[in-house]
């Protein structure tokens, strides 16, 4: 192909604390993670407006209003195009990523952002962070039924946040580097699926759940000064008691706790699961010399893939 006419990118995320607490109101931090990422290439069309997917040969387009629904990338090339006042172009988006899917690195989110930021600097009206986290967050809506707005903050910002649902968005400064091992495990459950669990559980034991929440989010708020004063050391235990309470919310399963225990014992300094939970991924809080034997602790008993990753700083 010839050179594209422009081109937008857009990195994952994690979840260091507060998930499903954040639903209801809670706190959570999250941030960027740049090593994986998606990438849109918008090309001139053939006469249409396409996005194809070259890695696994799929290709989608404008459907009419007979031809059922949308997919959510058509979805977010349509707000954006509404947003700006534009017609439907002639054009072809080519979508590649290397963010897995369904594992709670906010893979759907990124190619939404992508495709809007592609295909906005190619129509020459680049649009601003907040309102391509606005498009995004309508697009995750169609996908994870009630979502805090997390996912589309971190990700259209590339910043790491402090997030409150519906409240201003806060920036979050990390004054000491953060040695994180991230592990993807082989299996994972849609993140509606365990939003839901928890909601119901909450229905059924309010006092309880409305307890744990409150402690996850006061561990948010404490993990932020932490973060913020470089007492990096004090999140371990953080970390840790998160990981029971999602326990206590029935989102964790065998193999993570496992994976988290083991890591542990492995020397990391705390470790939780990230995201929706019941699959998806662990985070393992580690000093930099036993990254190698916590790495294979991890991959020898059940992880997929670990990534390393330097918050705030190599
Ligand atoms: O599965 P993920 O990484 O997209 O995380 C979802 C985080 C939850 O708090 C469980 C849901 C939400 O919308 O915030």
């Amino acid at each position: 192909m010839s050179e594209p006419i422009a081109t937008g990118y857009a990195g994952g995320k994690i979840i260091l604390f507060g998930e499903h607490a954040v639903v209801h109101g809670q706190p959570a931090i999250a941030v960027p993670l740049t090593s994986i990422r998606a990438e849109a290439e918008i090309y001139p069309g053939n006469g249409e407006f396409r996005i194809v997917l070259p890695e696994v040969q799929r290709e989608f387009r404008f459907l009419r209003p007979q031809e059922g629904s949308e997919n959510g990338l058509i979805v977010t090339a349509r707000l954006v195009l509404e947003k700006l006042g534009q017609p439907v172009p002639d054009m072809t988006i080519s979508l590649k990523s290397s963010i897995p899917q369904k594992s709670g690195f906010g893979s759907g989110a990124a190619v939404s952002a992508a495709i809007g930021r592609a295909l906005s600097a190619a129509l020459g009206m680049p649009l601003s962070d907040d309102e391509l986290n606005r498009i995004v967050y309508e697009v995750e809506k169609m996908h994870h039924g009630t979502p805090s707005g997390i996912d589309n903050t971190v990700i259209c910002y590339e910043k790491p946040i402090y997030f409150v649902r519906n409240q201003p968005i806060e920036f979050v400064t990390i004054a000491r580097p953060i040695h994180l091992l991230v592990a993807n495990l082989p299996h994972s459950t849609p993140t509606k699926v365990t939003v839901s669990d928890v909601r119901f559980l909450y229905e059924k034991h309010p006092r309880r759940v409305e307890r744990i929440f409150n402690r996850i989010g006061h561990i948010s708020r404490e993990a932020r000064k932490a973060i913020e004063s470089g007492d990096v050391e004090a999140l371990g235990p953080m970390m840790n008691e998160n990981h029971r309470l999602l326990k206590r919310l029935t989102v964790s399963d065998d193999l993570m706790d496992r994976l988290c225990r083991l890591a542990l014992r492995a020397g990391a300094r705390g470790a939780k699961l990230s995201g929706g939970g019941r699959g998806g991924n662990i985070i393992v809080l580690i000093d930099k010399p036993s990254r190698g034997l916590i790495t294979d602790a991890l991959l020898k008993n059940g992880a997929d893939r670990v990534f390393y990753s330097v918050l705030g700083g190599s």
